[in-house]
């Protein structure tokens, strides 16, 4: 059996689904670490719930971000990890995880990539006024949401609610990572 890290900066909705699904076989993993760069984050709350072991930190404590990111690699090795599933985790990753984890590393996007790249994509895709909105799944490289992309789920909506689409978002989103990180780790 793989073992995988999540990595979150908030809710952690999609490291829950994910735990669930590794829970119950769906995905044929285990959770060998939650990274957390927020120790006030409900994601910390979720992930104790699964009895998964986390590695929360404040980058402000280190003094550079290669710093933080080298002891992150430290304790990934020694969990065992083979891949990554970044999961709303607020931050660039830099070479030394790319390096340790070559295409090893994978996000989520709430979006239609490559439209509506960085944090805010639900907020801007609904003020352009599109009326099919998304979510990407992608390898991560150096490039801010770039990387190749392993999945993608599209739905319409033209209602006038961010908070209602931002639940429909978070719908398709949970499904997708699950069936996307189910066929990774069965190598398909
Ligand atoms: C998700 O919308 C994901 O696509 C984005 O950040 C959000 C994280 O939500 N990268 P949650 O913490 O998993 O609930």
């Amino acid at each position: 059996m793989k073992t995988i890290a999540v990595f979150a900066s908030g809710s952690g909705s999609n490291f829950e689904a994910l735990a669930a699904a590794c829970a119950d076989g769906r995905i044929d993993a285990r959770i060998g670490l939650m990274v957390c760069d927020r120790p006030g984050a409900y994601v910390n709350e979720r992930a104790a719930r699964y009895g998964v072991p986390t590695f929360t930190f404040r980058p402000k404590d280190y003094a550079s971000k290669a710093d933080y990111e080298r002891e992150i690699v430290r304790r990934l090795r020694e969990a065992g990890v083979e891949l990554i599933c970044l999961a709303g985790y607020m931050r660039i990753v830099s070479d030394v995880l790319l390096e340790a984890y070559p295409e090893r590393i994978i996000n989520i996007h709430p979006s239609l990539l490559p439209a509506f790249k960085g944090a805010h994509a639900i907020a801007d895709a609904f003020a352009y006024g599109v009326k099919v909105f998304g979510v990407t799944i992608h390898y991560v490289n150096g490039e801010l949401d770039g990387g190749r992309i392993l999945a993608q789920r599209a739905f319409p909506y033209e209602g006038d609610d961010v908070g209602e689409l931002e639940a429909m978002v978070h719908a398709v989103e949970h499904p997708l990572y699950v069936e996307t990180v189910a066929r990774l780790v069965a190598g398909r």
